[in-house]
């Protein structure tokens, strides 16, 4: 394979022939001379190539290229005397691979994003879509980087379940019974199991549960997959199938666990900071001026640290008017979650210890009888990024948590034996992955950042 654009504007000096094949971002034909300009996606900055008579097909084809054509085209690496790029290509040769129709929907104009939403399979040749897709894959890499070095396994948790891991009740079914034509049993209503699985079946909202499997084995470990929610939140921060992180980690407290977090994201921050230097940078200039800030300060500031008592408190201080009241038991709405984070601490706070009414069954009860060992991170613009806590591990107190919020035993019975055979503290977090890749590119919407968007009422491409 040919060297990239990315290798090519890495060299340590011009010179030499080159190859390069990509797609125009742009085309400027003067007065016997073009420039054009090559992306092949591999890093933001694309390789300005000129064309002159000498170029073969110079005036039959070179002439005619326009944005979005598939080019190829070598020549020789030369220093640019241009400004913003080291090297540019002087073309032997300019070979047209595939050319764009007239209604080509990217044009040189800035398009907004709600309007590149609808062009999902070309938006990723776009600036800022490309530069997302690379910061994902930067996010990624460092995200399992993280893991590894601190002896997490990764474990493949499944897509299809018959447990709500949530006990929220917004999943989506899965089933290959007819619509309308399904069978039904004595009562008349459906008969699930001559349904695929035997069972009512659903895409997972978490991989936690099959994580506490697994860190009950391994002591340590994590998914990363898709996951999918039914809720139907029309928000910029809601997506009905994205992706999750989730470390689970056994012999571990709620303060342990809020370390891991806290570490976790200084260290993907850092790393992708390292890495995607440019298109950090490009959104910093273009999509949001705190975005390397903010990349600074995440590392360098230590998280605060609060209970959810402590936040309840503050919030009712500060002699804000909230759309929705605060009073302790009510959970905290994006708009509390946002004023205390962006506002009252200016960087990323972990709040602890919840009413155990407003959160899951799983999660572990602490002594006061009231709150539960959750823990959320919030962060600047976004609010909640990560959700987690310490399991309940004794297996009393589960299925009183199971009873009291009337979800039926019988579906976690796997889940309720984990506590009988060898039973440990462990703790567990999720990181929203689209979320995260919000908070670092600056990007408004969720469906912005990732390539294929889910959301009521839509699933093209
Ligand atoms: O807080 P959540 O619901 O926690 C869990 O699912 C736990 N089982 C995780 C665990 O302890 N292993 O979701 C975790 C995170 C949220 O903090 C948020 O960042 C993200 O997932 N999230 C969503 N992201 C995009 N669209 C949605 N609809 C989301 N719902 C949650
Ligand atoms: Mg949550």
């Amino acid at each position: 394979m040919d060297e990239l654009i990315r290798d090519i504007l890495r060299r340590k000096a011009s010179g030499g022939g080159v190859t390069v094949r990509g797609w125009l971002r742009t085309a400027r034909h003067a007065k016997n001379l073009s420039f054009l300009e090559i992306s092949d996606g591999s890093c933001f900055a694309g390789l300005q190539v000129v064309a002159g008579p000498e170029c073969a097909r110079f005036e039959e084809e070179v002439r005619g290229l326009g944005t979005g054509c598939a080019v190829e085209a070598t020549g020789e690496l030369v220093d640019s005397p241009g400004e913003g790029q080291r090297f540019e290509l002087h073309a032997s040769e300019v070979k047209l691979v595939g050319g764009v129709d007239a209604d080509y929907p990217l044009q040189k104009k800035r398009h907004g994003f709600e309007f590149l939403r609808t062009i999902a399979h070309l938006r990723p040749r776009t600036n800022t879509l490309g530069a997302v897709l690379r910061v994902r894959d930067g996010a990624t890499r460092a995200i399992n980087d993280f893991f590894h070095a601190r002896g997490f396994v990764q474990l493949h948790s499944p897509v299809i379940t018959l447990s709500d891991a949530e006990g929220a009740g917004d999943m989506f079914r899965v089933s290959t019974l007819e619509p309308g034509n399904a069978p039904r049993d004595a009562d008349g209503e459906i008969d699930w199991k001559q349904d695929f699985f035997e069972a009512p079946s659903y895409l997972t909202v978490s991989g936690q549960l099959e994580a506490e499997i697994g860190a009950l084995a391994l002591s340590r470990v994590y998914t990363f997959g898709p996951t999918f929610r039914a809720e139907n939140s029309n928000t910029s921060r809601h997506l009905a199938e994205f992706w999750m992180v989730e470390p689970e980690v056994a012999f571990c407290d709620i303060d342990g666990l809020a370390d891991l977090a806290e570490d976790f994201l200084k260290s993907v921050f850092r790393q992708v900071g390292d890495q995607c230097e440019e298109d950090l940078a490009f959104f910093d200039k273009r999509v949001d001026d705190s975005v390397l800030s903010t990349l600074a300060h995440v590392v360098d500031q230590p998280f605060g640290r609060i209970t959810y008592s402590e936040a309840v408190e503050i919030l009712q201080a500060s002699g804000r008017e909230f759309e929705f009241p605060v009073g302790w038991g009510a959970d905290l709405q994006s708009e509390h979650e946002r004023f205390l984070t962006e506002e009252h601490f200016g960087k990323p706070l972990v709040v602890t210890h919840y009413p155990k009414g407003i959160k899951a069954f799983y999660m572990y009860g602490n002594d006061d009888d009231r709150t539960v060992a959750a823990m959320d991170v919030l962060v600047p613009r976004i609010g909640e990024i990560i959700g987690g806590s310490q399991r309940e591990h004794r297996l009393d107190i589960l299925k009183r948590r199971i009873a009291e919020q009337g979800l039926p035993e019988e579906h976690y019975w796997w889940y309720l034996d984990l506590r009988r055979f060898g039973s440990a503290p462990h703790a567990g977090f999720g990181l929203g992955f689209e979320r995260l890749v919000q908070f670092m590119t600056g990007m408004a919407n969720i469906r912005d950042v990732i390539p294929f968007p889910r959301v009521p009422g839509n699933a093209e491409f």
